[in-house]
């Protein structure tokens, strides 16, 4: 066999040390609840407030700093809550105002944080204000809230402009008017049941900041803010024919007109004096799918909100040289505007990374997986995902854990399609498998009925059959099982003060990302051949048992003493 090692001589500085104490949010390790999914309290098959609440310890078991959750509001769960018809109040689903203070009570005294979901671009049609405009007449004050314009040909039968919606078929939805003749359209940047909101309109803007103090009168820690990229429309409103989903340019060099206008830093500079105004150090991050690593730390600036999902790294393909090219690129774009990068690997809209990363493309962007389509490799892709964790939980700055996660889990592959509820499936007559798979409850018990999700047994997406053995009480104190990794990682990352570290480059062969923060030396092995570790140093943490013959097999990281 023939190995090369890393060199730890030759190292090059990418990152400084964050030399000061500085608020909780540069180093910390979040992890996202997507509540309906996490822990059943009622029996009704839908996760809730008291089923999170009753759960929390798993979160301080596990080391991590603070919890963010998707919402919990009144809603039609149209797009499983992020269609809110109510942004002051929770959902009977999840529970009561009650629960969520009592949540918010326990994780403080658990020490953990707690940032919810705020999302500004649109409303549930089921919103007062949205039922308000369908009742009032074009040009109404009403309608001002929303985006509503006249169609375009002889009869107005045109949609206003071609937008597309993220979720498959057009952007805009026309509505009947008193008279009962077809009237104006609506714009819907997701589903046509989440009407876009005016943000030209001063009441928007008044009504969410009250929303902001609601929350954080509650003793909130902070917010996650949905689709930051997307609250201000080229007022011009042209045609569109660049890419569909995130920031770009079109052919022409012409910016996407509902995506990273500049109007929206304005709004987020507003808010971040409102945070401001209140006691201990609250957090804004921001969901801004945007494509360019500078325009994303545009949102961090530091007069703007405090993270925002590198979405650049989730979507970079495990081979060494992306990794590299991302974190360098990642690291610098932040630098230069002061704020930490946010580094994420899996959430409640992607396929999860254990089975992305066992993909052909080993990653990269996809719009959910079905039983007709190609199967991911899963021992390669658990194995990769346990690396790419490794990898991320030693980088510098802070990082979101996804519920799942930490046992390994895959994705739901084989959903039946009946049993699918993300609207994207029907949106694009299921060309799209869309991201229930990603959203299954999770396995707690692997002897208990919905393997411990629900007392009841009940759950609203089908869990897998083979999921026994994700289940947390099938993995905690095992060796070597993800969970007990996630715990050492967390354990290790906190004591050697990995997220305030700095970065160097080491010289490493083509397929090994090699880097030291402190003095740990990292090393991620990309590639299919081993690779020789480093004399003289330890290891500290694999992310899969080393064969002791001194290398680092394909597939594994591992954490070095120098
Ligand atoms: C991003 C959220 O994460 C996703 O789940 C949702 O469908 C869209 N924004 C629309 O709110």
């Amino acid at each position: 066999m023939n190995v090369t090692g890393p060199q730890t001589t030759d190292a090059r500085l990418v990152h400084p040390v964050d030399p000061g104490r500085g608020p909780w949010h540069r180093d910390a390790v979040i992890y996202q609840v997507y509540p309906r999914s996490w822990a059943d309290a009622d029996g009704a098959g839908v996760g809730d407030l008291p089923g999170v609440t009753a759960r929390l310890e798993h979160l301080v078991e596990l080391g991590v700093d603070a919890v963010w959750l998707s919402p919990f509001y009144p809603s039609p769960q149209a797009d499983a809550g992020y269609d809110i018809s109510d942004h002051r109040d929770v959902d009977p689903l999840f529970g009561s105002l009650a629960d969520a203070d009592a949540l918010l009570a326990r994780a403080h005294e658990l020490g953990l944080k707690v940032i919810v979901d705020l999302v500004p671009n649109h409303t549930s049609d089921e919103h007062p204000w949205f039922a308000a405009a369908l009742a009032s007449p074009p040009g109404s004050p009403e309608r001002a809230r929303y985006v509503f314009r006249d169609g375009r040909g002889h009869g107005g039968e045109l949609p206003p402009t071609n937008w597309s919606s993220a979720f498959g078929g057009a952007a805009w939805t026309r509505v009947v008017e008193a008279d009962g003749r077809p009237g104006q359209w609506y714009l819907h940047v997701f589903d046509r049941r989440q009407p876009d909101l005016n943000w030209d309109h001063p009441e928007v803007r008044a009504d969410f900041e009250d929303v902001l103090r609601f929350w954080l009168d509650r003793g909130v820690d902070g917010f996650r803010v949905d689709v930051a990229s997307g609250l201000v429309k080229d007022p011009a409103m042209p045609d569109w024919h660049g890419p569909l989903r995130v920031q770009g340019v079109d052919a022409d060099g012409r910016p996407h007109p509902a995506r990273d206008q500049e109007g929206v830093h304005e709004i987020y500079r507003a808010w971040r004096r409102l945070l401001e105004e209140h006691d201990g150090d609250r957090v804004l991050v921001a969901e801004a799918w945007v494509a360019d690593l500078d325009r994303v730390a545009r949102y961090v600036r530091p007069d703007e909100m405090h993270q925002a999902f590198n979405f650049a790294y989730l979507l970079t393909p495990w081979r060494a040289a992306d990794l590299r090219h991302t974190i360098e690129e990642s690291l610098r774009a932040n630098d230069a505007v002061g704020a930490p990068t946010t580094w994420v690997l899996s959430n409640h809209d992607v396929v999860r990374h254990a089975s992305r990363l066992g993909t052909p493309a080993r990653g990269g962007r996809m719009t959910g997986i079905g039983a007709d389509d190609p199967q991911p490799d899963g021992p390669v892709g658990l194995r990769r995902a346990r690396a790419a964790t490794l990898l991320m939980l030693a980088l510098p700055g802070a990082a979101y854990l996804y519920q799942g996660e930490e046992l390994g889990l895959p994705e739901h592959t084989t959903l039946p399609d009946g049993a699918r509820q993300d609207p994207t499936f029907a949106r694009t007559g299921g060309a799209e498998k869309g991201r229930d798979g990603a959203r299954v409850p999770i396995p707690w018990e692997a002897a208990g009925p919905a393997y411990g999700f629900s007392r009841s047994g009940q759950s609203w997406l089908p869990q897998p059959r083979e999921w026994a053995r994700y289940a947390v009480d099938a993995q905690r104190g095992v060796h070597g099982s993800t969970y007990e990794l996630y715990r050492a990682a967390l354990r290790l990352r906190r004591e050697r003060h990995l997220g305030r570290g700095d970065l160097r480059w080491l010289d490493a062969p083509e397929d090994v990302v090699a880097f030291g923060n402190g003095d740990l030396v990292v090393l991620a092995n990309t590639g299919d051949r081993p690779v020789a570790l480093p004399d003289g140093t330890e290891v500290l943490q694999a992310s899969d048992d080393l064969p002791g013959d001194g290398t680092l097999p394909p597939d594994t990281t591992a954490w070095l003493a120098g």
